[in-house]
């Protein structure tokens, strides 16, 4: 027998795309049995390994679980008909970048218990960081989701929601600053004369490299630094650079202050109801 947790039967994913399918692949490789997962998105694109539909109709039994994986904009127009479906035994994991939790239990009140998720991409291969809150969640509850999560990383529950959204600036974006990262030094490699192609491994390796290097030893990121600039060498002309004036701790911190100045507009509006809700209201 598998030893893998098990998700709540029937458990649904409403909007499966980048992200969704990245928690749903890193669950397939963990093992995780997914018969009795059904994906509802409006293409109806299939996603490998789980019954894929388009309407909630055809989606059958009311879910013990579902994960919201559609794009924040988008949650005036699904809540309303999602409710109906919904019991009291439903939870909801919620994996909407800046919507509250507050907003989502206004918007699914019947539900037994909202948590909010914020993972980021290398869920997909099972090294990614699961940030969760909940301000409901029993203790038994927090130890299923946290057994949920774990299979794809580092799965922390949060104590707060600014300390959750903190994590979401740092890890759930995290990927596309390192990744902008990893080109930079592609692009200087090939400024110093290598074919893109050598300088695109070498910057992605080096970058792997040092990650992993460091988890494995402890080393803090400056005694990694160290240990790659003797005084008064090429490395350490380098890092005069990019320690001058603090510049790159200045430019990602500013960086990660536009993202989170966007999450707190994306809460306002997520909070205000939808065009075609307004039109129904009295
Ligand atoms: N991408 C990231 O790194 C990341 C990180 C953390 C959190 N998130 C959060 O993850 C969520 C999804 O982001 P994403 O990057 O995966 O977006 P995405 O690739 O555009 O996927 C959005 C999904 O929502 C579905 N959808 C659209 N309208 C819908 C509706 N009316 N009912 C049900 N499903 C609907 C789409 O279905 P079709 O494909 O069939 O149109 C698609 O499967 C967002 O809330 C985002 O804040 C993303």
């Amino acid at each position: 027998m598998s030893d893998a947790p098990q998700l709540p039967a029937p458990t649904w994913f409403v909007g499966c795309g980048n992200m969704g399918g990245a928690i749903v692949q890193g669950w397939r490789s963990a093992g995780i049995d997914l018969s009795q997962t059904i994906v509802i998105r409006p293409s109806g694109t299939p996603v490998e390994g789980v019954r894929t539909v388009q309407r909630f109709a055809e989606a059958g039994s009311p879910p013990k679980l579902v994960v919201l994986g559609f794009k924040p904009q988008k949650l005036g127009e699904v809540a309303p008909e999602l409710r109906k479906l919904l019991t009291a035994k439903t939870v909801i994991v919620s994996i909407l970048a800046g919507v509250e939790a507050a907003t989502l239990r206004q918007r699914f009140p019947g539900v037994s218990a909202i948590v909010r998720a914020m993972p980021n991409l290398p869920v997909l291969i099972r090294r990614g960081v699961v940030a969760l809150y909940s301000e409901e969640a029993d203790d038994a509850l927090r130890q299923q989701i946290a057994e949920i999560f774990a299979p794809l990383g580092f799965a922390p529950w949060m104590p707060d929601e600014a300390k959750f959204a903190a994590v979401g600036s740092v890890a759930g974006a995290g990927p596309a600053y390192v990744a902008r990262f990893i080109a930079a030094l592609t692009k200087a490699g090939v400024e110093r004369g290598l074919s893109r192609e050598i300088a695109s491994t070498i910057a992605l390796e080096t970058t792997l490299g040092t990650a992993w290097m460091a988890a494995s030893t402890g080393e803090t990121m400056d005694e990694v630094a160290r240990r790659v600039a003797s005084p008064k060498g090429t490395t350490q002309a380098g890092l005069a650079v990019l320690d001058h004036d603090r510049v790159l701790d200045q430019l990602i911190s500013v960086a990660i202050r536009a993202a989170a100045e966007r999450g707190a507009e994306m809460a306002e509006e997520a909070k205000a109801p939808s065009l075609a809700e307004a039109a129904r209201l009295p």
